[in-house]
């Protein structure tokens, strides 16, 4: 047996409540509930506040939690010159990242308790909202707003986007923020405990979160996955491609595989009907076309070593029907887990807390002497 586990594969860092993956059968739920049902039924308020506190909320609770949300849309006044100020080229995810940073050289005295914590997740659930928001609106050659809360934080997101939207386009932005809310503790949650676990703020943590969502095997997949359908071009080019490409070995077929699942992402499901549902013009239909002959394709080829489409492989045909540009799906995906992801701090930081200091075995040079 190594005497290192690479890539931290199967250690466990903390217990949780909050969600439970069989990576073997398909099956993931949050805090017991499935999460196909959650995403088609429930909303995302309801599910943030089951996944935060531990039930879900009742109908004086939810109006208290959505009025927390709701009173934080107001983009600070330094945040929109940061924005401004950015160049023209800098990308969604790092205008993110720069902006909770920023939002951190505020909060140096933050101190965890059940109580400060309550308060303070809302209060960054109605900020990165409008954070990412405003970061489209740049990103569409929109002015910076101030978001006006509507009816529930799907509808206020995609009319602080766009102005306008459908009630499909609002029930597949509820089902996506839902979906990608939390997935146990990878990279970037895993980053995010690392530092809340040195007792740093919250907005912190959330920057480290988001500065390892960016690689494409992890968060950056939703936009390498379409970016793949677009190369490809038709769906006759489909399996010229995946033998020049993937049977060749030369690129791995991204939407694909998964550490934890060794079947189809339970996930993808949802995303799969709203992709069909939502994929109207031509050009959606073909990019949708592709990439059910590629997923056909995939399955033949690495089915029988486990591996299988994951949700990356479909959400971001949904968000380009929703009219994101390619460049916002990782930042969606980073939108969508600021829930989950403070969740697990909340459960390691009051509960659990302990300062993650791995270890390493050196293997480099014996001792050496020094000579000028
Ligand atoms: N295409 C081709 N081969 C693959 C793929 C793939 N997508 N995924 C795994 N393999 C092969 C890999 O080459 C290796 O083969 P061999 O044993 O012959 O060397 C074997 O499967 C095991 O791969 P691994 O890289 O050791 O497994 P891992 O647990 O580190 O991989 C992964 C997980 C997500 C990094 C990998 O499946 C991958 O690179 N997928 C493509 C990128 C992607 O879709 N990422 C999104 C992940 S899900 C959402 C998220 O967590 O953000």
């Amino acid at each position: 047996m190594s005497e290192i586990s690479p890539g931290l594969e199967n250690v466990y860092i903390k217990y949780t409540a909050l969600t439970y993956i069989d990576g073997e059968k398909g099956i993931m739920r949050y805090r017991g509930y499935d999460i196909n049902e959650l995403a088609e039924k429930s909303t995302f308020e309801k599910v943030s506040y089951l996944m935060l506190f531990g039930e879900l909320p009742d109908s004086k609770e939810l109006i208290n939690f959505n009025d927390s949300i709701n009173r934080n849309l107001r983009l600070d006044g330094y945040l929109k010159t940061i924005l401004k100020n950015m160049p023209e080229n800098a990308d969604a995810l790092g205008l993110l990242q720069t902006l909770l940073s920023a939002k951190a050289s505020s909060e140096i005295n933050y101190k965890y308790s059940a109580d400060n914590d309550s308060k303070k997740v809302p209060e960054i659930l109605g900020n990165v909202l409008s954070m990412v928001a405003n970061i489209c609106r740049i990103k569409t050659g929109r002015d910076i707003i101030d978001p006006e809360p509507l009816n529930d934080y799907s509808s206020t997101f995609l009319h602080a986007c766009f102005d306008s939207f459908t009630k499909d386009q609002a029930d597949a932005m509820n089902s996506a923020l839902i979906l990608y809310m939390d997935h146990e503790i990878p990279a970037s949650t895993t980053a995010a405990l690392v530092t809340a676990s040195t007792l740093s703020d919250m907005y912190s943590s959330l920057a480290s979160a988001v500065t390892a969502l960016r690689g494409p095997l992890h968060g950056g997949a939703a936009e390498g996955a379409y970016r793949q359908f677009q190369e490809i071009g038709s769906p006759g080019n489909v399996e010229k491609w995946f033998n020049e490409n993937i049977v060749n070995g030369k690129k791995r077929l991204v939407g694909f595989g998964h550490r934890v699942y060794r079947t189809y992402d339970p996930r993808l499901k949802t995303f799969k009907k709203y992709a069909e549902m939502l994929s109207v013009t031509p050009e959606q239909k073909n990019i949708l076309e592709i990439a059910k002959k590629l997923e056909m394709l995939g399955v033949e080829k690495f089915g029988k070593k486990g591996i299988y489409t994951n949700t990356d492989f479909y959400s971001g045909i949904v968000f380009n029907a929703l009219g994101f540009p390619v460049d916002m799906f990782t930042t969606l995906f980073g939108l969508s887990r600021v829930t989950g992801i403070l969740a697990h701090i909340m459960e390691y930081v009051e509960t659990q807390e302990r300062l993650i200091r791995p270890r390493a075995i050196y293997n480099g040079k014996d001792y050496r002497e020094y000579k000028e």
